[in-house]
């Protein structure tokens, strides 16, 4: 499918349903009626560009436009990510360990395992809380930061001390992998459990957990391979025009 401005959003949408996470994540409502990629854009505030190289990236997949999208102002990929994480913390994750607990309670000879499961996916929510916390609370406010006070005549006090003894750098060392955990979880239910009675619910718990891998997957390549990147950049350029 060839993507373009004048294509209406409600095809796209049709040929792609998977690219409606993108559309939610920008908050574009839907009921788009005929309008093209282009109108819908405008009419929400969205820079075309952006979203084009997106949902080309999603779609296509064979094509990564990290060049591309860093191109951008960096407060609309914060946006999206940040959007991506509420959808995350609010849905998926509360989600799938509702279904694990709905799972303990049906059968009592898989009771145990399933106890276990649920053990294990509530330490996985904690340490994955604690991924999400760090980059809502510290790493993206001081891109955003980093981003204004580029474009100032000069850098606010605070912040240009700040940057002196930091660098994204020390942040992208410690980015820790959050979909590994994931796929242990994913391996233990295919590979060693037995299914309870309803499984049904046991089949979506899985395809639910391959989901979440799969989108955790995305969210941080466009965190190491654009974001981190765009931001080292935006680093060197602020310490070329605010030399110590
Ligand atoms: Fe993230
Ligand atoms: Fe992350």
């Amino acid at each position: 499918m060839h993507i373009h401005p004048n294509m209406k959003m409600s095809d796209l949408v049709q040929s792609d349903f998977e690219l409606l996470a993108v559309l939610q994540r920008l908050k574009i409502p839907f009921g788009f009626k005929d309008k093209t990629i282009q109108t819908v854009c405008k009419e929400q505030g969205i820079d075309l560009h952006f979203f084009l190289n997106l949902v080309k990236w999603f779609h296509e997949r064979d094509f990564f436009p990290g060049e591309t999208l860093m191109n951008h102002p960096v407060k609309w990929l914060v946006k999206y990510l940040r959007s991506t994480h509420s959808c995350y913390v609010d849905y998926y994750i509360p989600r799938i360990e509702n279904e694990i607990v709905q799972m303990e309670s049906f059968d009592h000879s898989a009771g145990h395992n399933m106890q276990l499961m649920l053990k294990f996916f509530r330490e996985y929510i904690t340490e994955f809380s604690s991924h999400i916390q760090l980059e809502e609370e510290k790493i993206f406010p001081y891109i955003l930061r980093l981003e204004e006070n580029l474009a100032k005549e000069a850098p606010d006090q605070d912040f240009w001390e700040k940057i002196q003894g930091y660098t994204i750098k020390d942040f992208l060392d410690e980015h820790s992998d959050i979909e590994e955990k994931l796929v242990d979880l994913r391996n233990i239910l295919l590979k060693y459990l037995a299914p309870p009675s309803d499984n049904c619910i046991f089949t979506n718990v899985l395809v639910e957990i391959f989901r979440l891998g799969n989108d955790l997957n995305d969210h941080t390549i466009l965190e190491e391979n654009v974001l981190i990147p765009q931001v080292l950049k935006l680093e060197e350029e602020f310490k070329k025009k605010f030399p110590g």
